[in-house]
């Protein structure tokens, strides 16, 4: 049995880093393990225009801690408001990676998101032909389908007839949940289309939601899904497809506002983000396949070199992380009820 393993150093190609005191104690998780992110722009107000991105970027950039290499790949919100000329000059200059579809209401801050997808189509369709990829929050919005069944009715509804109007179009399926959503990636031969897949997703199916009670902190979107669902995700990112690749999706809120009436959703995963995949990949005994989709994957994707430095896993258990304190409040860190048998190397 191996005892380390060094890899490229990995990328998270779906990241909440938020702004001001939440993105200074939370970025230091992601720059310890990580080498890019794609941050999402769903802040309050949303990153919405390339100036807007510039500014992120840099305050993303002045929080770094010191000596800490970390590059943050920005991403645009797309609204029904969106000027397509800013798109693609933003990407064009290399201030954007790509642009972010939230369904307007589909999840945290997504209010001012797209109602209509027809509404879009002239800034999608100048995003294909300049070579944007557009990310997309694959699920419906209407409240009469139902919660679980929303990521498999989007493909039917919204995806299949997007890619049928605009081919030529790159899409990276963030946070896939379910096995309907790893069949429609399969089906996609053109090299056009991808997906992020979340630590918490390959552990957790919807039980972990109602052990013994009501668990706001296993509560996400899109939420997670029947044990099938899980098993596909599992199978798909330990074949080695390249199609796959690692977007940890962590998403800090403070516990209070998970503990709540009505409790936020996302959960916060960048401290043991490597520690659990490697768990899923050593379980599945495709060890093999782990730098592909922590490392290699997305920078092949995105037109990206894979990184040239490297990180060591060592076979040391993870321990539990603590909550991180911010503003004197606790931030739970995903637990993912089993124990971790890789740690990184510091
Ligand atoms: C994310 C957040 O908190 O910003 N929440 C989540 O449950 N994943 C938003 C998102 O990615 O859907
Ligand atoms: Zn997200």
């Amino acid at each position: 049995m191996r005892d380390t393993l060094t890899l490229p150093r990995p990328d998270d190609w779906h990241l909440h880093l938020r702004d001001g005191d939440m993105l200074a104690a939370v970025l230091p998780y992601t720059t310890a393990h990580f080498g890019r992110a794609v941050v999402m722009p769903n802040l309050k107000p949303p990153v919405r225009t390339g100036s807007d991105a510039a500014s992120y970027r840099q305050r993303i950039l002045d929080a770094r801690p010191e000596g800490t290499d970390f590059t943050p790949l920005m991403t645009l919100y797309l609204t029904e408001q969106t000027d397509p000329a800013d798109v693609v000059a933003a990407h064009r200059d290399g201030i954007i990676t790509g642009v972010k579809l939230y369904p307007a209401g589909a999840t945290t801050n997504s209010d001012a998101g797209v109602k209509d997808i027809a509404n879009v189509m002239h800034t999608l369709s100048a995003m294909a032909e300049a070579g944007v990829p557009l990310l997309v929050h694959g699920e419906v919005t209407d409240p009469a389908v139902d919660i679980f069944d929303r990521e498999a009715t989007f493909i039917e509804q919204v995806l299949i007839p997007l890619r049928t109007a605009l081919p030529e179009l790159r899409v990276v399926f963030e946070h896939l949940t379910t096995a309907e959503g790893v069949a429609y990636v399969l089906g996609c031969r053109d090299g056009r289309v991808a997906a992020t897949i979340t630590p918490h997703h390959l552990m957790i199916n919807r039980n972990a939601l109602f052990r013994g009670g009501i668990r706001p902190h296993y509560y996400c979107l899109p939420i997670a899904k029947r044990e099938r669902h899980r098993r596909a995700l599992v199978d798909a990112v330990t074949s080695g497809d390249v199609r796959f690749f690692l977007g940890t999706d962590s998403a800090p809120h403070l516990d209070p506002a998970k503990e709540s009436d009505c409790g936020c959703a996302g959960i916060f995963n960048a401290p043991n983000a490597i520690a659990c995949v490697a768990e899923v990949f050593e379980q599945a005994d495709a060890m093999e396949h782990l730098a592909g989709f922590i490392s290699i994957n997305g920078p092949t994707f995105y037109g990206l070199p894979v990184s040239r430095k490297t990180i060591t896993l060592v076979r040391r258990p993870s321990p539990p992380h603590p909550p991180v304190m911010v503003r004197g409040l606790p931030l739970r860190v995903f637990d993912p009820e089993v124990s971790l048998s890789w740690s990184v190397q510091p």
